[in-house]
């Protein structure tokens, strides 16, 4: 043979063992030489697996775990959960210029729609009429019972977190350390709160690392 048909049958023969090196099965490696160390025998996240009863290889947390850095809010949805977190939870970061601010800008994305700028409950969503009004921060009644002047720091946080009736739940929205920084404007548009210190702040948050994770 020469040359040329050398290398032509060479070819032929490697397109062959390369064609049918291919199967159906896109799982199937096929023939391979020195396979070890190419493919990990672990198994992969979403496939079954045979050495757990679920047979699921991603497995869920062990019931009750809670992730680094997560403030857990240990008050149901209930009244019961309302009142509690009322009596009990207390706004952790300082009243400080800096946080009120940082509060009112927050409201003014997630709050002001339907609040109003003053909180009196005329947003621009009650304005157009897409929403009842709520009732006003200073002067109006909490459906809850009470003069809405006299929310407490516990009875705001929860509402944030779980909504009530027609507002709904902001959990996911707004996380823990922003949902204080809300609390804190709302008690000035209350109309009652004292007057906060001049300051920054990075000073207040000294438990702000515990704060700032997603949570409920
Ligand atoms: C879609 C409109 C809407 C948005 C957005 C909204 N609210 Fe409300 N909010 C309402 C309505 C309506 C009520 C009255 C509900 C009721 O008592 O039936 C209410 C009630 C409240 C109350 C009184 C709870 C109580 O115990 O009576 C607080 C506090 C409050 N909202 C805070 C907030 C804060 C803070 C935000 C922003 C993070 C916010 N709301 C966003 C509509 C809204």
């Amino acid at each position: 043979m020469n040359k040329p048909a050398v290398f032509l049958s060479a070819l032929a023969g490697a397109v062959v063992v390369l064609m049918t090196s291919c199967g159906k099965d896109t799982k199937d490696p096929g023939l391979e030489f020195m396979p070890d160390m190419y493919r990990s025998p672990s198994y992969e996240v979403y496939s079954s697996n045979p050495n757990f009863p679920d047979s699921l290889t991603m497995q869920a947390p062990v019931k009750g775990t809670i992730p680094r850095n997560y403030t857990y809010f240990n008050y149901p949805s209930t009244i019961e959960g309302y009142e509690a977190a009322s009596r009990d939870v207390k706004n952790p970061l300082p009243l400080t210029e800096a946080n009120v601010a940082e509060g009112q800008r927050l409201y003014g994305i997630y709050c002001v729609h339907c609040h109003g700028d003053n909180g009196q409950g005329d947003g621009n969503l009650v304005a157009i009429g897409k929403f009842p009004p709520p009732p006003s921060y200073s002067a109006g009644n909490s459906s809850r019972g009470g003069a809405m002047k006299d929310l407490s720091d516990g009875k705001i946080y929860h509402t944030i977190v779980y909504g009530i009736n027609l507002m709904g739940p902001h959990a996911t929205l707004i996380n823990p350390e922003e949902r204080w920084k809300i609390v804190m404007y709302v008690h000035q548009l209350q109309g009652n709160a004292a007057t906060p210190a001049a300051g920054d702040s990075a000073v207040a948050a000294k438990d702000s690392s515990t704060t700032t994770a997603m949570a409920k």
